[in-house]
């Protein structure tokens, strides 16, 4: 079991939920709980039902110092799944059931575990532990991705022993493994407490007539999970959407700008109040001159649409100090359509010059495991002090490397 070393973050005082659910692996949340406690950490444990048949209450309870809390309804006035989730600065899901995974995805909350987790702002970790087939039916794979989409978390499940005396894919990582990947969420979790963080995400869509727009392939995932991300940190996330179609996590202001021009003006009246700006939106370069004030008629054949510039509102932001705030950090996107790394890498250090911008993060949108509508990238950060290839990361890695370069970057930048 972990116990703490001076790499470790402290966790005095800190306010952590530990939800179990129940599966034969419920015994070893106890020493989740347990290691938690004695780390000093506040722990309340909250169990279903079901974990209830595993492991006692009383064990949770005398192990973290704090009552269970097994039921949704006390019989009281107090609410306990709202007075659970506030304040809350971590909920560790241990063991995650396919049955708990599958009510977070769908927002169920019918018990004091499922109701606590739809009310929870803070970053949620689950760890899940079941048989192998539940684990890879399609149902429970859609409802892990829905999840990681979301900001979750995951922690395994390995290979190994399950119940029953089988053996495969499910069994739940050991809890050293759960507290230290706890330890590292809460430790970063404080990093951006009190930044003010702006960050665009998904694709415009410029009107051609009131049915038709030009569009393009961005789903918001990328700027959605850097958003996730801030706010995991304990950023204050504004998130300016186009069109989306992933959805953004609890927690996070979110403004709509389907437009252009609509996103430039959403950006510019909040760039002076934030601390850093992302400009993850596939915005168009380009918009019809005029837009049909009726839908274009086949009958009037093919129309001539005459295309105008959008306003380059990462170029502005970065060339305009005044609609800035001292200090604060500028990062821009670059879609490449080019396999060839080196091609990537040039590209984004000559997009960090043109648009002043201070980091540029180039990505391949045009191969079917980076890019638009899928969960990986291929991608470099590009910042003055060099480039840094990342190769094939999740998009979640990709918005935690992001994130961490923009820690550094304000770290050796007066604000
Ligand atoms: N951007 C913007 N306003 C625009 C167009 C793009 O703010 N009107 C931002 C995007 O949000 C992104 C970056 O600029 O951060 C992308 O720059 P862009 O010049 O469009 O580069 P690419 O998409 O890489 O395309 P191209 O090389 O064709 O310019």
């Amino acid at each position: 079991m972990p116990s703490p070393t001076p790499m470790q973050p402290s966790v005095q005082g800190r306010k952590v939920l530990l939800i179990v659910s129940g599966g034969i692996a419920a015994y070893k949340a106890a020493y989740v709980g347990r290691s938690l406690a004695l780390l000093g950490a506040d722990v309340r444990v909250v169990m279903t039902r079901s974990a209830t048949k595993f492991i006692g209450a009383q064990t949770f309870a005398g192990l973290t110092g704090n009552p269970v809390s097994t039921e949704l309804f006390g019989g009281g006035p107090d609410v306990p799944h709202v007075e659970l989730a506030r304040g809350a600065e971590l909920a560790i899901v241990a063991p995650a059931t396919a049955n708990l995974l599958a009510k977070m995805s769908a927002g169920i909350a019918d018990d004091i575990a499922s109701a606590t987790l739809l009310t929870v702002r803070c970053p949620v970790l689950v760890a899940p532990a079941m048989h192998t087939e539940m684990w890879e039916n399609p149902a429970t794979r859609s409802n892990i991705e829905t999840l990681v989409g979301r900001g979750v978390y995951v922690a395994g499940p390995t290979a190994g022993a399950l119940s029953s005396g089988d053996e495969g894919q499910g069994r739940m990582v050991e809890p050293g493994e759960i507290v230290s990947e706890a330890l590292g969420i809460l430790g970063r979790s404080q990093e951006l407490a009190g930044v003010r963080v702006l960050v665009t995400a998904g694709g415009t869509h410029e009107p051609i007539d009131p049915v038709r727009f030009i569009g393009n392939r961005s789903s918001g995932r990328m700027g959605v999970t850097i958003a996730a991300e801030a706010a995991g940190r304990g950023a204050k996330v504004t998130l300016v959407a186009g069109a989306l179609s992933v959805p953004v996590p609890g927690g996070i202001e979110v403004i709509h700008a389907p437009t252009a021009d609509e996103m430039r003006s959403a950006v510019v009246a909040r760039s002076t109040e934030s601390d850093v700006i992302v400009k993850a939106a596939a915005v168009a370069d380009f918009k019809p001159e005029v837009v049909a004030s009726s839908k274009i008629k086949k009958s009037s054949g093919p129309p001539e649409i005459r295309l105008v510039p959008t306003p380059d509102i990462l170029r502005e932001l970065g060339t305009d100090g005044s609609i800035r705030k001292a200090g604060s950090i500028l990062v821009g996107f670059a879609a490449e359509t080019e396999a060839d790394p080196r091609g990537l890498a040039a590209y984004a250090q000559e997009k960090l010059t043109l648009k002043g911008a201070d980091i540029i993060v180039a990505n391949d949108v045009a191969s079917s495991d980076s890019g638009f509508g899928v969960e990986t990238n291929r991608a470099v950060i590009a910042t003055a002090g060099g480039v840094r290839e990342l190769g094939l990361v999740s998009k979640r890695d990709l918005a935690r490397g992001l994130v961490d370069e923009i820690i550094r970057q304000r770290g050796s930048t007066p604000h």
